[in-house]
């Protein structure tokens, strides 16, 4: 066991843990985060996904004791102080995605990340830059949509849903 110091959606802590511990067992367990879902815990699926230097980690598989130090941000830190939405999750809300919303935490984390780093994703981007994240209820037209929608809404802010479109 050993003291590891972690900052989460700007927050510092510091937990007594198993280095080797992956870090979806202590966002959840020990933080009370329960964004980041448990799905396969092989990397394979992107439901546990947060981002951490500005890349999609699938944290199932990410020992915690390599990202301490790092600025970790999970689907809880997403939204403003003052409870104003993301422009991805707005944009998933407009969209209506998620089904049974197992998936969700990793679909909106990985488009947050992709937007990040190319704010105007063609389609066949979006397909790419989703990470083969897996949606058992084949969400995927409509989280492509609200790609598309929260490109545009960080573009231009806020506009109605006719104006968007599909
Ligand atoms: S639970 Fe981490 S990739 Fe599936
Ligand atoms: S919404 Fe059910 S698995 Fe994606």
């Amino acid at each position: 066991m050993s003291n590891i110091s972690l900052k989460v959606n700007g927050r510092s802590y510091t937990v007594d843990i198993d280095p080797a511990t992956p870090l979806l067992y202590i966002l959840r367990n020990d933080l009370g985060l329960q964004g980041p879902r448990f799905g396969c815990g092989l990397g394979q699926c992107g439901a546990c996904t947060v981002i951490i230097k500005g890349a999609a980690v699938r944290s199932c598989i990410t020992p915690t004791s390599t990202v301490k130090g790092s600025e970790i941000t999970t689907l809880e830190g997403l939204a403003q102080q003052d409870g104003r939405l993301h422009p991805v999750q707005q944009a998933w809300i407009d969209e209506q995605v998620p089904q049974c919303g197992f998936c969700q935490n990793g679909q909106i984390m990985t488009a947050k990340a992709l937007l990040d780093r190319n704010p105007d994703p063609t389609d066949a981007e979006i397909r790419e830059g989703m990470d083969r994240t897996l949606c058992r209820c084949m969400t995927y037209y409509r989280i492509q949509a609200a790609i598309r929608r929260a490109a545009k809404l960080i573009a231009t802010g806020p506009v109605s849903g006719k104006e968007v479109g599909a």
